[in-house]
């Protein structure tokens, strides 16, 4: 028995060396010291032994048995070892190489020219004022003497959410006009950039949604020059100093007098072309001196303070800055038109 324990021995440690892999280390444990293994077989002919033979033969098979179990677990973490190495090797990162190049955005060429217009008018001492998109008919409209029966009532050109026209998407940013005259001390100063709505059909130059930057200054002496001069410097600063303007006569409800504010074609340059129309000018605001009811409805004093206000349509502002001839192409987010920003 000695014999085929030592014989055991030597085959079953030269096979455990030999293995290659985890599954195969673990099929020679069960091979060799299974219920059913070679070590345990020639254990079970133990009875067959005198008693003086027994101990010594016990003794050496449970030192096989502790030398084999060893090797095993050597065995496995050689070829743990060595799995971890040639993973490493196999996914190790060459920080040489050149890395993939990461896409950086920029600004909308629209939010371009609404921060442009903000700067400007920061420089000129005005602060920034918000309103809700989401307004009263009354701040929209009556609070801007634009009463019952006014054709910008309709409910053909206005977003209405129930069926008294009491709350509305706000046609014009006008109305922050009233709750910066309600909350703000005089003098005022500010420019409110944001979001408009009408029920217009999109085509080049409409969109049921678009932007507005609003103005309003109210101060003792304000006349009609300091509208000019301001508008003036806004064109100067946006489309360069020799951008010529022109004041046309026009009427807005809560302004009086009124006029729209014309840029000379940046495409023609007072010519005459397709951009405009033939005209030489294009549109680019209306403004006035704030009319003397919407003040004195927010409490101020027409004896003492007058006020100018202005609405510029943001999208146009941008076209023309930029050159783009169709308005839609602002919110079609295609990034070879945006990319050109
Ligand atoms: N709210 C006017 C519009 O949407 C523009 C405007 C603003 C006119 C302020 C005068 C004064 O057309």
């Amino acid at each position: 028995m000695e014999q085929t324990l030592r014989q055991l021995r030597e085959e079953s440690l030269a096979a455990i060396r030999e293995a290659g892999a985890l599954d195969a280390l673990e099929a020679l444990r069960v091979k060799y010291l299974g219920k059913k293994g070679e070590l345990t077989a020639v254990l079970k002919q133990m009875g067959k032994l005198s008693a003086e033979e027994r101990p010594v033969m016990g003794q050496l098979a449970n030192q096989i048995r502790e030398e084999l179990t060893a090797a095993i677990e050597t065995g496995r973490q050689t070829l743990a070892e060595k799995a971890l190495e040639a993973r490493l090797a196999a996914e190790a990162t060459d920080v040489t190489m050149p890395g993939k190049p990461v896409r950086i955005g920029h600004q909308h060429p629209l939010n371009k020219v609404i921060r442009e217009a903000k700067e400007i008018f920061i420089g000129m001492g005005f602060t920034i004022a918000e309103g809700p998109e989401v307004e009263l008919s009354s701040y929209n409209f009556d609070r801007l003497n634009t009463g019952e029966g006014h054709p910008a009532r309709d409910r053909q050109d206005t977003f209405y959410f129930d069926d008294n026209d009491e709350v509305l998407l706000r046609t014009q940013t006008s109305p922050v006009q009233v709750h910066v005259m309600e909350t703000q001390p005089l003098p005022i100063r500010v420019i409110s950039p944001g979001r408009v709505y009408r029920k217009d059909e999109v085509d080049a130059t409409h969109s049921p949604m678009f932007h507005q930057i609003e103005g309003l200054v109210v101060d003792e002496g304000i006349t009609f020059a300091d509208l000019k001069g301001t508008l003036n410097e806004l064109v100067h600063r946006l489309y360069g100093p020799e951008t010529r303007t022109r004041f046309r006569p026009h009427h807005f409800p809560f302004t009086e007098p009124s006029c729209e504010v014309d840029i000379e074609c940046f495409e023609c340059h007072g010519k005459g072309c397709r951009v405009c129309k033939g005209e030489g000018w294009i549109e680019l605001l209306g403004a006035g001196m704030v009319h003397p009811k919407v003040l004195e409805g927010c409490g101020i004093d027409t004896a003492k303070y007058s006020g100018f206000a202005f609405g510029v349509g943001a999208e146009r502002m941008a076209m023309f800055r930029f050159g783009i001839s169709d308005l839609r192409l602002m919110f079609e987010n295609d990034d070879r038109f945006l990319a050109q920003f």
